[in-house]
């Protein structure tokens, strides 16, 4: 067996993700210790309240279970009162940061922060969080090369399907012509609803009432998401410096259900799509609503399902695809990305 080293872990989020996250330590703590000779021991954990510290750990069971009923934060043991979750981290003896915290597109907060001042320190971070890596995506590749701290962030796009592992690490030598793809399953399931006729307000309240869509759903039906996972993927796989502003984006909103049953009359269907062109040196970056034919790859995709299919000049024509309906693959996705940091 392994010598188990124990992984002194800050949780930033305590939302679906990371308290997913805690499950799977409940779930996996032997499979961990034995397969890979880790342990880890979460000694920060911060939500919208603040931030507690337990240098002896918090229990994974009992921090989850008190969150989900309800009790901050705030309420915990080790709360620092007043301290933000970067400040606390500025000085935080800890191996390993977890970011699960909402995107926020205009100040990158409280994720940008936080990445700055764990990577300033040489320390490991995996995002779950698009928010950083779309605002300052350079920044923190740069801070983290001169310091030596890994960054990974493979759960930001498409859950746990591991659409930027395989463009970075299995695409050797490649030059990708062509990759389009289905990035978000909320659209993906509203589109679905109307090719059976429904109308739009009423797809998006059934997706609502299912708790899959936010009651802020802009971000999704606008093609931003689907906008921000392209500008991950264009920087970390197809080797662009690609912002927002470089995506021409159009969501979902002015598709009708005529649209819908007329393209399903003639074996097609509509869906939002994200896709990245060779031209000249660069790519050109689109997200709209693209007509497909049904039976093929990008129109199988239904549902809870996202998928992307990659044209390379060495790899043939590759084609990857997750059905993924709650937030636990996505909290796997972090775990496989700290892991294969931590191995190094
Ligand atoms: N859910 C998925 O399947 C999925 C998949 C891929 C990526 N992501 C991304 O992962 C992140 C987390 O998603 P989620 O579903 O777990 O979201 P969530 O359920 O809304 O949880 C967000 C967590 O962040 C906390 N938070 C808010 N403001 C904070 C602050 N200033 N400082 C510290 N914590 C703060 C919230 O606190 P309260 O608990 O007090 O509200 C909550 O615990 C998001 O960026 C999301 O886009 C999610």
């Amino acid at each position: 067996m392994n010598p188990v080293r124990t992984i002194d872990t800050a949780l930033i989020g305590l939302g679906n993700v990371n308290r997913n996250f805690l499950r799977i330590l409940e779930m996996k703590e032997a499979e961990l210790a034995q397969r890979y000779g880790l342990a880890f021991r979460v000694v920060c954990v911060a939500d919208s309240s603040g931030v507690a510290v337990n240098p002896a750990g918090f229990d994974p069971a009992a921090t989850r279970q008190a969150k989900e009923a309800g009790h901050p934060v705030r309420t915990l043991p080790g709360f620092v009162a007043g301290a933000s979750p970067a400040e606390v981290l500025a000085t935080l003896a800890c191996d390993l940061v977890l970011e699960a915290s909402p995107v926020d597109l205009t100040t990158g907060e409280p994720g940008l922060g936080v990445t700055r001042a764990t990577l300033a320190r040489g320390i490991p971070v995996v995002l779950a969080n698009k928010g950083p890596l779309v605002l300052a995506y350079r920044e923190l590749h740069d801070l983290a090369a001169s310091t030596g701290a890994g960054l990974a962030f493979s759960a930001t796009v498409c859950g746990a399907l591991p659409v930027i592992n395989i463009g970075r690490r299995d695409l050797i030598a490649a030059e990708i012509q062509s990759l389009r793809g289905i990035f978000n399953a909320t659209t993906n399931f509203i589109l679905a609803e109307m090719a059976t006729g429904r109308s739009y307000a009423d797809a998006l309240a059934e997706a609502q009432r299912r708790g899959i869509a936010e009651t802020d759903p802009t971000l999704d039906v606008e093609g931003w998401d689907t906008a921000n996972k392209l500008v991950i993927v264009a920087n970390s796989v197809l080797g662009i410096d690609a912002a927002l502003a470089d995506v021409s984006v159009t969501g979902i909103t002015g598709v009708t259900a005529e649209h819908l049953e007329a393209e399903e009359a003639s074996g097609s269907t509509i869906k939002l799509l994200a896709s990245a062109e060779r031209r000249g040196d660069g790519y050109a970056l689109v997200v709209k609503p693209t007509v497909v034919a049904s039976d093929s790859f990008l129109g199988q995709c239904n549902g809870w399902e996202m998928g992307i299919e990659i044209q390379s000049d060495l790899y043939g024509r590759m084609y990857h695809k997750i059905w993924e309906r709650e937030p636990l693959p996505t909290a796997a996705a972090m775990l496989r990305d700290a892991v294969n940091l931590l191995r190094g």
